[in-house]
């Protein structure tokens, strides 16, 4: 086969995969009620490319803004790639703030816009410019720091550029976007290990105000210092909830606060586009709202309630789906 056909037969398998067939689907439902742990079969779904789980949960609530993006090649970042993509909303009547996102092993490269797409466009519709870096995919290279020890720096790189490019002020993402009181950070898998130690490292020296870490996948468990949330799941085994997304909430911290929520729905992959869980950007807004911006209630929407109240749209009572149970907990110390 010639490389053409190659190409075509990966986009072909791609593409069945994606939109793995409805019947399928249905087989799996099936499956599922035939034996007594429904979820670890939904999630079985959730880890297998392409094929996305449909539980039954809350619809997600549209996005309030149109979304463009922008790749941008930034000298600053790793050798192994130095693209950025930016999203940013256009017709958000309010100035948009910054989140930072930093992808996981294997999401980086080429490939990074695709497998985060939905996630970062999600965001951002909802009022935020985000940053999405695409360096460092298998780790980083540069200054012999070879792996992924410092590859949260490509996250605090990115911060830094958005903020030369503020002063710039040339470029339409930055003419709507407010700095002046910090930014946010967020990110999936080895990128919330990266969020993780931006949050614990350097929060004041780039001027971070709240972070939430997607299935962080990290064996250290530095003191963050600013307010978090840690998304995590029952069945995943990548970074498990017991040993990785757990322990991140129960790190000593103070004065702080944080929370964990842990999908009974979802994988690894609730964050990227191997099994993406709709909902997951709006309870990431939802946070960032009210820890970030400051802003309780918008458009008709209850960000306060989400997070902090007791209703039935809140993330640990029903709005998020079924959770896990003592596994979804919000500690308010504003
Ligand atoms: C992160 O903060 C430390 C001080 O805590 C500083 O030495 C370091 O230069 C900062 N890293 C970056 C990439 O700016």
């Amino acid at each position: 086969m010639n490389s053409l056909t190659h190409i075509t037969w990966a986009l072909i398998l791609l593409f069945s995969l994606t939109y793995a067939d409805q019947s399928f689907q249905d087989d799996l439902q099936t499956l599922s009620t035939s034996y007594p742990s429904v979820s670890l079969s939904k999630n079985v779904g959730s880890l297998t490319p392409g094929f996305r789980p449909k539980p039954d949960q809350p619809s997600a609530i549209p996005g309030f803004y149109d979304v463009a993006t922008k790749k941008f090649s930034v000298d600053a970042m790793d050798i192994t790639n130095k693209h950025i993509t930016v999203f940013y909303p256009t017709n958000n009547p309010s100035p948009s703030k910054l989140i930072a996102y930093a992808h996981g092993y294997g999401g980086g490269g080429v490939q990074t816009t695709t497998v985060y797409w939905e996630i970062c466009e999600k965001l951002s519709s909802f009022g935020y410019v985000v940053t999405l870096h695409h360096s460092c995919d298998l780790g980083c290279l540069s200054d012999g720091k070879i792996g992924f020890d410092y590859y949260y720096y490509e996250q605090l790189k990115a911060i830094t550029w958005v903020e030369e490019m503020k002063k710039d002020g040339e470029e339409e993402f930055v003419k709507n976007l407010d700095l002046d009181d910090g930014v946010a950070i967020a990110g999936h898998s080895m990128g919330g290990q990266a969020t993780l130690f931006s949050s614990a490292y350097n929060s004041t020296s780039h001027n971070i105000k709240a972070a939430a870490y997607h299935h962080a996948w990290t064996e250290d468990f530095p003191t963050p210092e600013i307010p978090y949330i840690s998304f995590t799941s029952y069945y995943d085994d990548e970074a498990p909830q017991d040993t990785m997304g757990l322990p991140i909430y129960e790190i000593e911290t103070e004065g702080i606060t944080k929370a964990v929520v842990s999908t009974q729905n979802y994988g690894h992959h609730e964050a990227d586009i191997l099994g993406i869980n709709p909902l997951l950007a709006q309870f990431t807004v939802a946070w960032f709202k009210v820890l970030f911006d400051g802003v309780k209630t918008e458009n008709g929407v209850d960000w306060e309630e989400m997070i902090f109240g007791r209703g039935k749209s809140n993330v640990c009572w029903g709005g998020f789906g079924e959770v896990v149970e003592g596994v979804c907990e919000v500690t308010d110390l504003r």
